[in-house]
Formats: C-alpha cells, sequence, structure tokens
C-alpha cells in the first residue's frame, strides 16, 4: 500500500471489497500499526506484510562485509544496507538471537514469530532460494511467547534505534501516506 497506489483503504473498500493490504513490516520498520492496521482491524481486511525478514537482514546471514550483486540486488541503494548501518543495526539481529536461544527459536522465527503474534489478519510472505528456510519460516508459526515477552524485545530494539532510512530520499518522496 505505498508507491503511488491508492491509499485510502476506506475508499476502496466502499467501492469494491478489499481482502487484503500489503505493505513492508517487520520489528524494524512498524509504521503500518498506525497507518494500516487500525483500518484493517475495523473492516476486516487481511494484512500481507512484504519483506517480513527486512529483505534478510533479520535471518542474520547479512552483515557489513555482504556483497550484493550490483545489476539485480536493490538493497545496494537502501539506506539501511550501507555496510556501516549495517554494522550498527546488526544489534537488532544480536537481540533476535538472544531473545531466540532460551527459547529454541532461530533469529528469522522470532521476527516472524513477533509478527504473526500482532493479529490473525496478518499473513507474513517470507521469500526465501531454500528449502530449509523455507521450513524454517514456516515452523515460526509454532511458537508462542507471552505478550509481556514480545514488549521486552520491542523496547530492547526501540532503545538499540534503526540506522538508516526505509528508501533514499527521491524514493522517499514518491511513497504516500493515509
Ligand atoms: N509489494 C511490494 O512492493 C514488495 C516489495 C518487496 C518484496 N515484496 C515481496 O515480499 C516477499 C518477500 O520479500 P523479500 O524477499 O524482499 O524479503 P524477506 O522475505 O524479508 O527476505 C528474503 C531474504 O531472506 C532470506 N531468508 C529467508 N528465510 C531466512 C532464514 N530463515 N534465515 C536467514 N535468511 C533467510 C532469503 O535468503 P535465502 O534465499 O538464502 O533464504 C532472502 O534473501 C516476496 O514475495 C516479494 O516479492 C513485495
Amino acid at each position: 500500500m505505498d508507491k503511488g497506489q491508492i491509499v485510502d483503504t476506506r475508499r476502496a473498500h466502499a467501492e469494491c471489497p478489499v481482502t487484503a493490504v500489503q505493505s513492508e513490516y517487520h520489528i524494524m520498520w512498524r509504521e503500518p500499526e498506525t497507518s494500516i492496521f487500525p483500518t484493517s482491524k475495523e473492516l476486516g481486511i487481511g494484512f500481507v506484510p512484504y519483506s517480513p525478514l527486512n529483505r534478510g537482514f533479520l535471518g542474520g546471514d547479512i552483515n557489513e562485509y555482504s556483497q550484493f550483486d550490483p545489476a539485480h540486488d536493490t538493497r545496494q541503494t537502501l539506506p539501511r544496507f550501507t555496510p556501516e548501518n549495517l554494522r550498527k543495526n546488526y544489534r537488532v539481529v544480536e537481540a533476535l538471537h538472544r531473545f531466540g536461544r532460551t527459547r529454541g527459536m532461530t533469529a528469522a522465527q522470532v521476527a516472524l514469530a513477533w509478527l504473526l503474534a500482532k493479529g490473525d489478519f496478518i499473513v507474513p510472505i517470507p521469500g526465501t532460494t531454500k528449502f530449509s528456510h523455507m521450513e524454517e519460516n514456516f515452523r515460526a508459526a509454532d511458537f508462542t511467547v507471552a505478550e509481556a515477552d514480545w514488549q521486552a524485545l520491542e523496547a530492547e530494539i526501540d532503545a538499540i534505534g534503526i540506522a538508516g532510512d526505509r528508501y533514499p530520499a527521491d524514493e522517499q518522496a514518491q511513497v504516500e501516506k493515509r
């Protein structure tokens, strides 16, 4: 629900019932909680978080030394994926690892289980090229974590802070908001 698409869910839903809205959402980008969730809940519209692992970063396999294919990988253009910001933001991944260690969860599973715990109307679409990751990601739905524990994790990540914007300034200017 961005980049020049229709942004008024309520108006769209009145014209033709909307089944689901798709937008970026993960523990490092929580804007949909205020911009989309209230309308989704009120009107019974599903929410599909894309890039729920922050384009792979929350899986823990990407760091400041990662190389992105200059011809095909758009992450190299995103402020959060500069080597300096990857190094700073890796503290978020370390927090997910710490959280998961005592619960038998990988960092990716913590990221996905956190997101699933936000509501039944949420259906994330993590991308992968590996069956092992697909199975790992599916199993995120098997974990139950107390709401207070999720809140503690959110507080820890809030305290860390996120380095780098979602998009470069020229692209961000094209993102419509409701
Ligand atoms: N509507 C839109 O504007 C929009 C924008 C962006 C994306 N999308 C869609 O959203 C979906 C997912 O987005 P995305 O691929 O950008 O981001 P993502 O799901 O956040 O991350 C995908 C990356 O995570 C890695 N990964 C997956 N599972 C992992 C695990 N368990 N441990 C470690 N790494 C793991 C994958 O690498 P491996 O291949 O090595 O597993 C891949 O590089 C796609 O269907 C995409 O088309 C939509």
